[in-house]
């Protein structure tokens, strides 16, 4: 049976109806057409479908849609909007944070959350908060390099 859920998603309220057994993902990708979250592994050990749920970086992968319900959940659709995301997706490209791109949403988000608590996390901080996201191409310097240098850019700007 159909469960009506409300949420907020990308700073714009929902309501909307799911199979409360469904999970996250799909509902962000096939009923919200929020295709910029990714899905690898589907079992929470590769952190491409990272989103944040009210502050924290969660692997949608294992939500349901059930526990949307009530939630304040940010997506990469919406982090151009936020100061943080959009200094996180500028450095992510001008650092060489990007090859093949499919796991970069994941430590979007991931760089995300952790920047949203503490505005000036060291490189070993850094290398926890992404430590559930998997990279197969970059070998991981260039995404901590980029992280660093967005710290640097939203710290000079607070
Ligand atoms: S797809 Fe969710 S952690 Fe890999
Ligand atoms: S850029 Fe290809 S998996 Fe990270």
């Amino acid at each position: 049976m159909k469960k009506e859920i409300t949420f907020r998603l990308n700073r714009k309220d929902y309501t909307i109806e799911v199979d409360p057994g469904a999970r996250m993902i799909d509902v962000l990708r096939d009923q919200l057409n929020l295709r910029g979250t990714k899905e690898g592994c589907g079992v929470g050990e590769c952190g491409a479908c990272t989103v944040v749920i009210d502050g924290k970086a969660v692997t949608s992968c294992l939500v349901s849609a059930a526990q949307m319900d009530g939630r304040d959940i940010m997506t990469v659709e919406g982090l151009s909007e936020t100061e943080i995301g959009s200094i996180l997706q500028k450095c992510f490209i001008q650092y060489g944070a990007v090859q093949c791109g499919y796991c970069t949403p994941g430590m979007l988000m991931s760089a995300y959350a952790l920047l949203l608590h503490n505005d000036n996390p060291t490189r070993e901080e850094i290398r926890d908060a992404i430590a559930g996201n998997l990279c197969r191409c970059t070998g991981y310097v260039q995404i901590l390099d980029s992280i660093e240098k967005a710290r640097d850019e939203y710290l000079a700007k607070a």
